[in-house]
């Protein structure tokens, strides 16, 4: 298949490959998104064959207006309120709700689950794509499963040239960091996902917000916790902050034994939330072998930086 490059010019045209059923990558505000037809089971499970997710991993339905929230999500009558006021205050913005599905999202969209994420994108360009597209559309951040997540046209094009229709081009996402996703069908809502609009913002709204138990809740809550995420091919070692001393120990006894080691030091880093996935592509590209990276503080946006780090890690030196 030849992939299509457009411009932001050249949204319509986009739009008409997702009204046929294509998969067409667009940029986000967060990162990028391979959307496809959420409405439309055949075309959203061409997301899952490309991507190489697993089915079970439920994507994000990205609407443009408040009247498409009634149409796939049930809101039950005591969570309202709530509702309206977290939509009120985030969106558009990067932040995902997730709520009980109706009938018309199929379960192809929400990987067998009775809820479905979803998230009001601000990004002009997703916007328009979906406004000229006619429906909501479905989209996984745009990257082969397990990869860091693309956050410019260039990443995007890397992994999937050829193997779907189209791609727009911009100048990058803002953020650089998937959005934030809370569960508002507990009782108590849930932090699945921590993103750029930080627990400590989403307090002030929801005081009754708890972050979810990674290694035991989030299993079931959000299954896309459970598989490996945003790793580069080299092997990440995390050094939590009373192992940072101990970095250029590591980074010699590698150098000695031939590897090719790169040392990541958050604060020498302009803006790391949103370089964070561009900085280990570029090291699958400079056939790195081993990142050494020290930790943030977990505080607003940290948190969800730290979150990357540690699913990409695999050691933690403390
Ligand atoms: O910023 C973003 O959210 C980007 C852009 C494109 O919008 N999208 C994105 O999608 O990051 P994805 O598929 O890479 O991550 C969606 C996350 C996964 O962890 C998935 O398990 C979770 O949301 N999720 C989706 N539906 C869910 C549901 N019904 N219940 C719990 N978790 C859900
Ligand atoms: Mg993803």
């Amino acid at each position: 298949m030849k992939t299509k490059i457009f411009n932001s010019r050249q949204i319509k045209e986009a739009a008409e490959l997702i009204k046929k059923g294509e998969l067409v990558a667009f940029p986000t505000e967060t990162v990028y998104g391979l959307g496809a037809n959420a409405l439309d089971s055949k075309s959203v499970k061409k997301i899952f064959t490309v991507k190489g997710r697993p089915s079970d991993n439920p994507l994000i339905v990205h609407i443009t207006r408040k009247e498409e929230l009634k149409k796939i999500a049930k809101i039950h009558p005591s969570k309202k309120v709530l509702v309206e006021k977290v939509i009120s205050k985030y969106w558009p913005g990067p932040l995902t709700i997730i709520l009980h599905k109706t009938e018309r999202v199929p379960l192809g969209v929400t990987g067998g689950l009775n809820t479905v994420a979803i998230r009001m994108p601000k990004n002009k360009i997703a916007r328009r794509l979906i406004d000229y597209s006619k429906s909501p559309i479905a989209a996984p951040s745009a990257n082969l499963s397990g990869k860091p997540s693309g956050t410019c046209s260039e990443h995007v094009f890397e992994d999937f040239d050829g193997k779907i229709a189209g791609i727009i081009k911009s100048n990058g996402c803002k953020i650089g960091l998937e959005s934030t996703v809370i569960d508002l069908t507990t009782k108590n809502p849930v932090l699945l996902r921590p993103g750029a609009i930080s627990f400590e913002n989403l307090k002030k709204v929801l005081p009754d917000l708890e972050i979810s138990d990674h290694s035991k809740e989030a299993k079931v809550k959000s299954p896309g916790m459970k598989y490996k995420h945003y790793s580069p091919d080299a092997e990440i070692i995390l050094f939590e902050r009373s192992a940072r001393n101990k970095i250029p120990n590591y980074e010699e006894s590698y150098k000695i034994q031939g590897k090719k080691v790169k040392v990541i030091l958050p604060e020498k880093i302009n803006n790391l939330p949103r370089n964070l996935f561009k900085i280990l592509r570029r090291c699958d590209k400079d056939q790195v072998e081993y990142i050494l990276i020290a930790s943030v503080n977990e505080k607003e946006i940290g948190l969800a930086v730290m979150d990357r780090i540690r699913k990409a890690a695999s050691r933690t030196i403390k």
